[in-house]
């Protein structure tokens, strides 16, 4: 079974576009945009330039040979995502956007992010293209993310501190839509597979380069595709990155791995597919945590990034169809992954990445050696040295 799109911007009875009637014409505006830039060929032309030159695509494909000898099953085959310039599959996205905000004459940029490897890539873009570039972030994910905070500050960009509602990721895309509605002259550089039409189905066109580049290199180095693709879901834009470039491919058995938090208890998680069900939240229709009264649940994740209450509107259509399956990843099933990955293999994994690990873990030893897992290793963990200190209680 394969996802179809029955009308832009709409995935069966998710996606839409939910939007202040004030957003209304530079909503419309950025869907005009970005389909005339779809059929410019010399627009993707300057995108993959800028891939190879500023961010290092392709990224290389990692046979993990000491974690799959240690489990015993499957071989576990790492995207490189980690390696990308800013160190996260963000910068394919923000790259993608800052070509077509600087296309459309913008020149004041304004952007959310959770664990700040967003606003690090937009920070980057920003100073390479010469644009402004404002980062609204919730003042509990700039303590988390601290390091990142600095990143975009020495980049020029200005890091502005949301402290209502739980200070996270869903305070920080509010106000950004707010500073939107009050500037429509801005371009909003949305960070995920999110929000109104077009940007689920525009972040997705720009991280299928992820998808894209993992199948060729299965195909190169291994000589077939992989058995499971897995890949952690926070807003869903590594996943349907990583999984569209395996659509097709009716046996790759597709996986994104929510974060399980502390507990099943509303509240206590980022599980939307097993705690939440359909709703409207920030622009989309799609699963949501929320309570009796559909007022949207608070979140938790040791991981910044995983830690929002919706989930992007294509990932529940292929939630729907069966084509994806949805799992999670306790926080402390993802430290524990961080701790594996960064000891056999030399690599420390973002805390959203280390979700994806876990499950690649959980799997390897039910399957055959010859079989492979392919996990999408969508950051790097340096951002997060902090807060792993913070919970094994060493100083740094
Ligand atoms: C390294 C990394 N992976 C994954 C995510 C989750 O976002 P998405 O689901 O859009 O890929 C984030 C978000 O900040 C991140 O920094």
């Amino acid at each position: 079974m394969t996802t179809t799109i029955d009308r832009p911007g709409r995935y069966g009875p998710y996606g839409g576009s939910f939007i202040p009637e004030t957003l209304a014409p530079a909503v419309a505006a950025l869907d005009d945009a970005y389909r005339a830039a779809q059929g410019d060929q010399a627009f993707w032309d300057e995108l993959n330039a800028l891939h190879q030159s500023f961010s290092g695509r392709p990224t290389p494909l990692t046979h993990a040979r000491r974690m799959s000898d240690q489990l015993g099953g499957a071989q576990i085959y790492l995207k490189r995502e980690d390696l990308a310039h800013t160190g996260a599959h963000k910068i394919n996205n923000a790259l993608g956007q800052g070509l077509l905000a600087r296309r459309m004459g913008k020149t004041r940029i304004i952007a959310e992010t959770g664990a700040g490897q967003h606003g690090v890539a937009t920070a980057a873009v920003c100073a390479m293209l010469g644009m402004q570039c404002i980062v609204y972030m919730g003042t509990e994910d700039m303590e988390r993310q601290k390091p990142n905070v600095f990143r975009m500050r020495l980049m020029g960009a200005e890091v502005r501190g949301v402290s209502t509602g739980s200070r996270t990721l869903k305070d920080a895309v509010n106000e950004a839509m707010r500073d939107w509605v009050s500037n429509p002259e801005s371009y909003y550089l949305l960070g995920s597979a999110l929000g109104p039409h077009p940007y689920p189905a525009m972040v997705r066109d720009f991280q299928s380069v992820i998808g894209r580049e993992s199948r060729a290199q299965m195909l190169e180095t291994v000589g077939r595709l992989p058995d499971v693709v897995v890949a952690c879901v926070g807003g869903g834009s590594n996943a349907i990155g990583m999984f569209h470039g395996f659509l097709a491919d009716e046996q790759v058995d597709l996986r994104g791995v929510e974060a399980g938090g502390r507990s099943a208890a509303l509240g206590e998680h980022a599980a939307r597919f097993s705690g939440g069900r359909p709703g409207v939240f920030q622009g989309t229709r799609t699963y949501v945590l929320q309570d009796e009264d559909g007022q949207i649940a608070l979140t938790h994740s040791i991981s910044a990034g995983l830690d929002y209450a919706a989930v992007g509107p294509e990932h529940a259509k292929l939630h729907d169809d069966e084509r994806a399956f949805y799992t999670s990843a306790s926080d402390e099933q993802a430290l524990a992954a961080f701790q594996a990955l960064s000891q056999l293999e030399g690599i420390l994994p973002a805390l959203e990445s280390a979700h994806a690990i876990a499950e690649a873990m959980r799997l390897a030893p039910t399957m055959r050696r010859d079989q492979i897992i392919l996990v999408n290793l969508s950051g790097r963990g340096d951002k997060d040295i902090f807060t792993i200190a913070g919970v094994l209680g060493v100083d740094v």
